[in-house]
This record gives C-alpha cells, sequence and structure tokens, in this order.
C-alpha cells in the first residue's frame, strides 16, 4: 500500500522534515501539535474556535468514548465527526494506555486487558479486536493499535513482555483492519514503538513493526516519569528506525521546546493536554516562558498575553480582563485562555514549518528555545 505521507523537505542540519499526511477528512501539513479531544470535546473550546486557531486534526479517546457514551451510540447517531461537528481528522488513542492511569483492578494476559471502569466499576475487557471495533465505530481516521505501555522505571525483563505483546498485538490489529477493509478505505492504523530507556528493544520494537507496514507509526512510552534528556534520548534512539517515508508521531508530548528538539530529532505529530490543562489553571504561554495570569503584576496589564498574536484572545483583551475572568471564576476566562494556548501550540508548528521550508530550521529552534527559557516576561 502506498504510504499517505509525504516528506516534503528535510533539514540539512537535523533530522528535522516537513511532511504531509493524507486522511479521509482532509490533509495534515507536517510537523503538527493535535489537541486533545479526550470525551468528543477539546476542552472549553467549540469546534468553530478550533477551526479559526487552524487546528488540522485533533484527538479522541476510546477508552473514554467506549465507557460514555459508547461506540454504538456514536455510530448509530452518524459516527464521531457528525456527532461532535468536526469535519477535519481524527485520530483515536487506543486505550490501553488510559486503563493503566484510570481504571482500578486491570489484569493483563496475553489476549488483553481486562479492567473496571473508573466511573462505575462496569467489567470491561480491551484487546485487538475490541479495540478496533469501538474505533471502526467511531469512525476515525486514525486508530491507534493496542499497546502496552511500560511504566517509569521497568526492569529490563518486564519490559520486554510489554514490548513483544505490543508486537503481537499490533499484527492482531493491523490484520483485522485489513480484513475489515478499513485500511482499503482510506483509513489508517499507526503502530506504537514501545521499549522504556532499553535501546536494543525500541529498535527491535521498531523493526519488528516497520515490517508490518503499518500506515504510520508512534512513538510510546514516553513522558512517563523519566528526566526530559531521557525522554528526549530514547526518541533519538528510536526515530532512525522507523520508516523514513512514513509519519512519526510522539504519543503525549511536550513543552514547546521539547516539541522543537523532538521535530529536529525527526518526529512529525505530537499531542498534549497541556495548552488546555494549563489554561484552566491561569497558566498561558508567551515567547518568553509561561506566566500564570493570575498573579497580582498583571491587574492593571493594559497588553495581550502576547503583542501582535493574531488569536481571538491576544486580538481583544487585556491582562487585566483575562485576570479579573479567572479570579471572578468566569467560564470565558478558560475558553480564552485555552483558544490562545491551543494557537500557541498550533502556531509554533506552523513556523516550524515554515523555517524548514526557508531552510534555516535549526538555527531558528536555538534562538526561539534560548528566549524562551530566559523567561524575561
Ligand atoms: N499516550 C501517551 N503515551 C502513550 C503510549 O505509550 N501508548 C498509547 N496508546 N497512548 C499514549
Amino acid at each position: 500500500m502506498e504510504s499517505p505521507f509525504e516528506v516534503i523537505c528535510k533539514d540539512t542540519a537535523s533530522a528535522a522534515r516537513r511532511g504531509r499526511l493524507k486522511t479521509r477528512h482532509g490533509v495534515i501539513e507536517t510537523p503538527i501539535f493535535m489537541p486533545v479531544g479526550t470525551q468528543g470535546t477539546v476542552k472549553g473550546m467549540t469546534p468553530a474556535q478550533l477551526t479559526e486557531v487552524e487546528a488540522q486534526i485533533i484527538l479522541g479517546n476510546t477508552y473514554h468514548l467506549n465507557l460514555r457514551p459508547g461506540p454504538d451510540l456514536v455510530a448509530e447517531l452518524g459516527g464521531l465527526h457528525k456527532f461532535m461537528a468536526w469535519d477535519g481528522p481524527i485520530l483515536t488513542d487506543s486505550g490501553g494506555f488510559q486503563v493503566f492511569s484510570l481504571s482500578k483492578l486491570r489484569k493483563i494476559t496475553e489476549e488483553g486487558i481486562a479492567f473496571q471502569s473508573h466511573l462505575d466499576g462496569a467489567k470491561i475487557f480491551l484487546g485487538p479486536r475490541e479495540c478496533f471495533d469501538i474505533q471502526q465505530k467511531l469512525g476515525t481516521d486514525i486508530a491507534m493499535v493496542l499497546d502496552e505501555c511500560p511504566p517509569w522505571p521497568c526492569d529490563e525483563d518486564d519490559c520486554r513482555k510489554a514490548v513483544e505483546r505490543t508486537i503481537r498485538w499490533s499484527g492482531q490489529f493491523k490484520a483485522i483492519a485489513e480484513d475489515e477493509g478499513f485500511l482499503d478505505a482510506g483509513h489508517h492504523a499507526f503502530g506504537i514503538v514501545q521499549g522504556s530507556v532499553y535501546d536494543d528493544q525500541r529498535i527491535e520494537c521498531a523493526q519488528a513493526l516497520a515490517a508490518m507496514n503499518f500506515p504510520g507509526y508512534a512513538i510510546g512510552g514516553v513522558s512517563v516519569g523519566e528526566p526530559e534528556e531521557e525522554m528526549l534520548r530514547q526518541v533519538g534512539v528510536t526515530a532512525p528506525h522507523m520508516p523514513e517515508e512514513k509519519s512519526r508521531y510522539v504519543m503525549g508530548v511536550g513543552t514547546p521546546p521539547q516539541l522543537l528538539e523532538m521535530i529536529a530529532l525527526g518526529a512529525d505529530m505530537f499531542d498534549c493536554v497541556m495548552p488546555t490543562r494549563l489554561a484552566r489553571h491561569a497558566n498561558v504561554f508567551t515567547l518568553d516562558g509561561l506566566i500564570n495570569l493570575k498573579n497580582e503584576r498583571f491587574k492593571k496589564d493594559e497588553r495581550p498575553i502576547v503583542d501582535g498574536m493574531d488569536n481571538y484572545t491576544c486580538r481583544n483583551f487585556s491582562r487585566a480582563y483575562l485576570r479579573h475572568l479567572l479570579m471572578a471564576g468566569e467560564l470565558l476566562g478558560l475558553t480564552l485562555l485555552s483558544i490562545h494556548n491551543t494557537h500557541f501550540f498550533l502556531d509554533l508548528m506552523k513556523q516550524a514549518r515554515m523555517h524548514l521550508e526557508a531552510g534555516d530550521y535549526s538555527s531558528w529552534k536555538t534562538k526561539w528555545i534560548e528566549r524562551y527559557r530566559a523567561g524575561n516576561n
């Protein structure tokens, strides 16, 4: 099968690339950040607001949508795109990762993961078949395979078991997706490379998945508590062993500097709850680092969050007004901050794409990070 991803140009000073990924709901220009819409909504933002900040693709989650409202209901109502009124591409995570962070009484076997819902204690089983069926019913554009993400730290033998299981589940998932005509219909399935901090295991996993010829690939098991340096090292070790002509998605990351560093290591796609979650805690991104708008020093600050930034929040509202909304507990404050933070991440990716095309990505990245880290805000 032809790769849905195309590398348009490469950086000469790093492994960064500028690419394009075709999906059933449109083309995604990479590098790209994907806002997270776990429960069929990017928290605090309407689809129109997502379009305005130029979101190209959003995430949904198999674990949450399976529990509530359930894949059959979503399918009956026309699929997730129609249900949530988002006509752009959707990627759904496979759910296993969330079982480990949210549910109690889970048991992992060769067949899959048995667990109890964190909502009502209902007993649920998620194997490759169940995981595929749910994502197919949701009508996702990019389905993620069921994987086992080892915790950090994890000893070498336990990690190997998780990697071997992930490889087996990936093969089963791919076979099901093929049998069901899912891939032929233009939906994608991405394999997920695990292996914790063990280079040989990451490389073996990447190679085993590459041989299965998935439409795209992800690096999982990062940002699970390890130091930043270790996280970047793992991405650097893994990426060169993933197929050059397929997109590379690093799951669940990261800060703006981390995204720029990972692009330089050859990553194309990212997702993280950080922009919307931090917004709900009054934290906003500026070119000079994070600020907390509840701080007294913004009480009479008439400037926008970022001077000249072209989003609804920065075009219209002062830091003083936003602070007032937050202090008064007004819902609009959370929405306006979420718009800004999400736009900040998407705009950073847009600039990265521009600098890749202009051929000065690496020098731009170094300067951008230097200013951000200096934190002179
Ligand atoms: N989200 C963040 N990390 C992971 C991972 O390792 N696996 C999956 N499925 N989702 C993730």
